[in-house]
């Protein structure tokens, strides 16, 4: 990082000194003081066009006046209550609408916790107590948080586990199809062909199907670099779990809630799962989760085996009643399919520019910029991702990478249309910048992090 000892480089250094490495992925030494729809503007007062949402966690725009109004009114009746001893209203509304928000509804029941990590986590508790069997299968270049059970699935960076293993019991890992990164003139085809001899080779081999609780994985995987499967692998491993009695738990945390163009992402592509993992979103970024499923299975686990203090709390509950009715109201869903589309357009014209951008994938607004050495190889090039990511925080853009090399594109549902055609000025000028080398990456930075 550049320190010049501005406001902002003074506050991160305390920062530093007081809270753990692994809490932190540095980027840039932006310190947020406040931040409205799409805009972060800084302790200095510098602005900045929002791409990353604070990591798709805010679909309906910072500090949507609906959702702080729903929040306001909520604190001026109370604040806490555990909801697992006495419930109130706004919950119980909040658990009736999400209810309805997953296949079968009227036979379906929610439980609320207060992260990502634990809904994702909580649904191998679902599955396997519903199923009586023991072993889950997740994804390699998955990633569903960091409680043991969630990191115990996830499969992204090996950081994440380096040092505190031994992991959850019982989760095997399989590969997930990368129509990008696939064999030198496959098809689509072939690769989801391929992907799906890979996903039943260890039923066939180690893993007895009749053991299997549940196949739990992102439909989109995020942090891999949005990478987005064939429907024709998603139907075949549909068909697979269904036929073998293994229950399908779909990680909705970052991909869910209108992010790529449908309420949920499994829905591009003929999934039928049985869970549905919530989080981020959901509340606008306030600590809320949920998982979804079918009352048979979600009264499968005996008292307190999945159940939190503040799980369901009110003013969050608010909140997300407020955003669910402004995803709604404002049609974001149907903008996000429509204004994905847009962008992916604009992303397609700035690769025909820069030879760095090897692929665009754009779900929604959803995109994974994947920035390569050489089109034909393809590649990985981090560092020049990482210099692209440096200098858009210098030009006035919040981006983050994801899988090393990937551009992250996950700017509020709720951007105009001026918005995103202001980022995409910027970016063509940082890559034409970094494309002349005349970006300076501080050493700190030169990983292959996130
Ligand atoms: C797909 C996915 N699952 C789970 C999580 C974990 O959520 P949280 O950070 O709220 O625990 C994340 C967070 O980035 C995520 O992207």
């Amino acid at each position: 990082m550049v320190w010049e000892n501005t406001q902002g480089d003074q506050l991160v250094a305390k920062n530093r000194h007081n809270i753990a490495k692994t809490q932190l992925v540095p980027y840039f030494n932006l310190v947020v003081k406040s931040a409205r729809g799409s805009i972060v503007t800084d302790v200095e007062g510098k602005r900045y066009i929002d791409l990353l949402a604070t990591d798709s966690a805010m679909n309906v725009g910072h500090n949507h006046p609906r959702v702080i109004t729903a929040m306001k009114r909520q604190i001026d009746e109370f604040i806490s209550y555990d909801t697992g001893y006495f419930t109130n209203p706004t919950t119980i509304r909040l658990g009736e609408r999400l209810a309805k928000l997953a296949p079968n509804p009227g036979h379906n029941k929610v439980a609320f916790g207060t992260s990502g990590s634990d809904a994702t986590e909580a649904m191998i508790k679902f599955a396997r107590a519903y199923t009586h069997r023991q072993y889950i299968v997740s994804f390699e270049g998955a990633y569903h948080g960091t409680t043991y059970g969630a990191l115990s699935m996830s499969a992204c960076n090996v950081d994440m586990a380096r040092g505190i293993g031994p992991m959850l019991p019982g989760i095997i890992h399989v590969p997930f199809p990368n129509t990008y990164h696939c064999r030198p003139g496959e098809t689509e085809h072939e690769t989801a062909q391929r992907a799906f001899a890979d996903f039943k080779r260890p039923f066939a081999e180690f893993l007895p199907p009749e053991e299997t609780a549940a196949v739990i994985l992102e439909p989109i995987q995020g942090d891999a670099g949005i990478i987005v499967p064939p429907r024709e692998y998603m139907e075949a491993v549909d068909r697979f779990c269904h036929r073998h009695g293994i229950l399908i738990g779909v990680d909705e945390v970052n991909q869910g809630l209108g992010r790529t163009g449908k309420l949920w992402s499994y829905q591009h592509f003929g999934l039928h799962p049985d869970l549905i993992a919530t989080a981020k979103s959901l509340a606008s970024g306030l600590p809320l989760s949920a998982v979804i499923g079918s009352a048979t299975i979600m009264d499968a686990p005996g008292t307190s085996a999945y159940c939190f203090t503040g799980g369901g709390n009110p003013v969050n509950a608010a909140a997300a009643l407020a955003t669910l009715d402004v995803l709604h109201d404002e049609h974001l869903i149907e903008k996000s399919a429509v204004d994905g589309e847009y962008a992916k357009e604009k992303f397609i014209q700035l690769a025909q520019k820069h030879p760095c951008i090897g692929d665009v994938r754009m779900l929604g607004l959803n995109g994974g910029i994947e920035i390569v050495k050489n089109r034909q190889t393809k590649e990985r090039d981090s560092l020049t991702a990482a210099k692209i990511i440096y200098h858009a925080f210098q030009k006035g853009l919040i981006m983050a990478k994801l899988g090393g090399n990937v551009l992250r594109f996950q700017p509020p549902l709720t951007i105009s249309r001026n918005l995103i055609d202001e980022a995409l000025l910027i970016l063509d000028q940082v890559i034409k910048d970094v494309e002349e080398n005349q970006v300076e990456l501080p050493d700190e930075l030169r990983h292959d992090g996130w």
